[in-house]
């Protein structure tokens, strides 16, 4: 990249089949379903998390939370390391739908933005309740546009 362009917050271009609605609806249904395993004695605020894989597995995980605040475990972090620990270090993103049982919008905090970028690819989605129960999607490109990069050279 010549050092007078600036990558921040360009997207690359999507080639990726869009999601069928009835995947994406099956992807919600599954943050909400193991939001009811969520551990926040704490916060009261059950999230739960479902990753869809580019290889099409689908992997869940729930808030887990701490007396140690800092300790907490977020939802989207869980279903991650749950996914690495089932299928190993290659796993790719293709989308992670979130839901919590507050009837409340609520978008991913940005550690799990980061957590999700890395294993994310240019077409990852991320589903998460806006007002009026709704249901919003954007790009993790778009939700972190300039994620931090470990650059050895
Ligand atoms: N939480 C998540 O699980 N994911 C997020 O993206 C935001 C916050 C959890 C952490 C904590 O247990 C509770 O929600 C309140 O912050």
């Amino acid at each position: 990249m010549s050092p007078n362009r600036s990558s921040l917050g360009q997207d690359a271009p999507s080639h990726a089949t869009p999601l069928d609605p009835a995947r994406v609806a099956d992807l919600q249904q599954r943050a909400i379903a193991v939001a009811h395993h969520a551990y926040a004695p704490y916060s009261n605020f059950r999230v739960g998390a479902a990753v869809l894989l580019t290889d099409g597995t689908i992997v869940t995980g729930c808030n887990v939370e701490n007396a140690s605040y800092r300790l907490t475990v977020c939802a989207e972090q869980a279903a991650i390391a749950s996914a690495v620990s089932l299928h190993g270090p290659k796993i790719r993103i293709r989308a992670i739908a979130v839901a919590n049982l507050n009837n409340t919008a609520s978008q991913p905090c940005g550690a799990c933005r980061q957590t999700i970028h890395e294993f994310s690819t240019p077409d990852t989605v991320v589903f998460f309740p806006v007002e009026g129960g709704a249901v919003a999607e954007a790009t993790l490109a778009a939700l972190l546009p300039a994620a931090f990069l470990l650059t050895n050279s």
